[in-house]
């Protein structure tokens, strides 16, 4: 047959493939999250993130030096706490588990570990909201006050970075003016900036016992169907002062990556979320799925779709198992 382009030549051995590959997984970007609780010598696996613990703090600070010699060196942390109430008081609580692990964490490990931590209400209002609600309403500015408060708190113990998961209006600024103004400048902020509502998010809401009692996170969280509204979303962090701005979910959400990827110079972060985690456990629990194969499937595509950070449950696996190289 006379045909000079046949692009199969650059397919034909794994030495070819690997020289011409246009994506490569970088595993320096990506960070494991840690659920801590209140209580002491508390590790209690979570159902429906297989794998991945509840941990009180001792021992959180033992699972993260563990793997830390895997090579693991970047963590977020998520609280997990019975201690609610209306204005979720508990989240500046400077004795919350979160603030005392950054603090152990930052103390043991210092500059050879770098400590991310969620700031969001979800996990200390009573209402599992992730806002204070006043008369019965979302208040949104009163939940940025607070908000800003918990990232003080978190800075003041140590952490390197805040990553507000809330979705209101204007937290991002508050943030950092706060941080700015009490000598924190050197904080980063990872915005959730265009994080979705999402059925993606059940097996973490049991994991940290945050599931709203009543109504959803549509109010706040964005609408699935929408698309340009993230860009709004992503000016509106850029000019309010974040460093790192997040797709979240991944997966379902490739275009929005890309999207950001084609409009912003900051760094862009992907949350491959527990419901993908799950899925592809249990897939391969059943035997369906090569589990090696699916993860770096999965986190391939968000790179290629232009994520250079990703959140994912997978990391300690990866290390482990040596799955970044073939
Ligand atoms: C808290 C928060 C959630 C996640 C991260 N931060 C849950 C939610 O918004 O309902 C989800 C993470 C995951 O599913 O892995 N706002
Ligand atoms: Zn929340």
């Amino acid at each position: 047959m006379d045909m000079p382009i046949r692009p199969r030549r650059l397919r034909r051995n794994k030495i070819i493939r690997d020289m011409v590959a246009e994506t490569r997984l970088n595993i320096d970007g990506m960070i494991q999250p840690y659920f801590v609780t209140d209580g002491k010598d508390v590790r209690q696996e979570i159902g429906g993130l297989p794998g991945i613990f509840r941990e009180s703090v001792d021992r959180l600070v033992e699972s993260i030096g563990e793997d830390m010699k895997l090579g693991l060196n970047r963590v977020m942390l998520f609280g997990v706490t019975d201690r609610k109430d209306p204005m979720a008081t508990s989240a500046i609580d400077a004795e919350n588990p979160v603030v005392l692990a950054t603090q152990q964490l930052k103390k043991q490990y210092g500059d050879d570990l770098f400590v991310s931590t969620d700031v969001c209400l979800c996990g200390y209002t009573d209402t599992g909201h992730c806002g204070v609600t006043i008369d019965g309403e979302l208040h949104n500015d009163k939940s940025v006050e607070i908000l800003a408060a918990m990232a003080l708190t978190l800075a003041r113990a140590g952490c390197d970075c805040v990553a507000p998961s809330d979705m209101m209006d204007g937290r991002v600024g508050t943030i950092r003016h706060v941080l700015d103004s009490n000598g924190y400048e050197n904080c980063l902020i990872m915005a959730y900036t265009a994080k979705y509502a999402s059925s993606y998010y059940g097996p973490f809401r049991e994991a940290a016992n945050s599931a709203p009692g009543k109504g959803d996170r549509k109010g706040y969280q964005m609408d699935m169907r929408n698309r340009t509204e993230a860009l709004r979303e992503l000016t509106l962090d850029e000019q309010e002062g974040a460093d790192i701005v997040m797709v979240k979910p991944a997966l379902a959400y490739l275009d929005i990556i890309a999207d950001f990827q084609a409009n912003t110079d900051l760094p862009i972060a992907a949350y491959n979320v527990s419901g993908e985690y799950s899925a592809v456990k249990l897939m391969a629990k059943e035997g369906l799925v090569d589990e090696k194969q699916m993860v770096v499937e999965n986190l391939t595509a968000i790179t290629r779709a232009g994520a250079s950070v990703i959140l994912t449950y997978h990391l300690r696996d990866i290390l482990k198992h040596g799955w970044d190289h073939e």
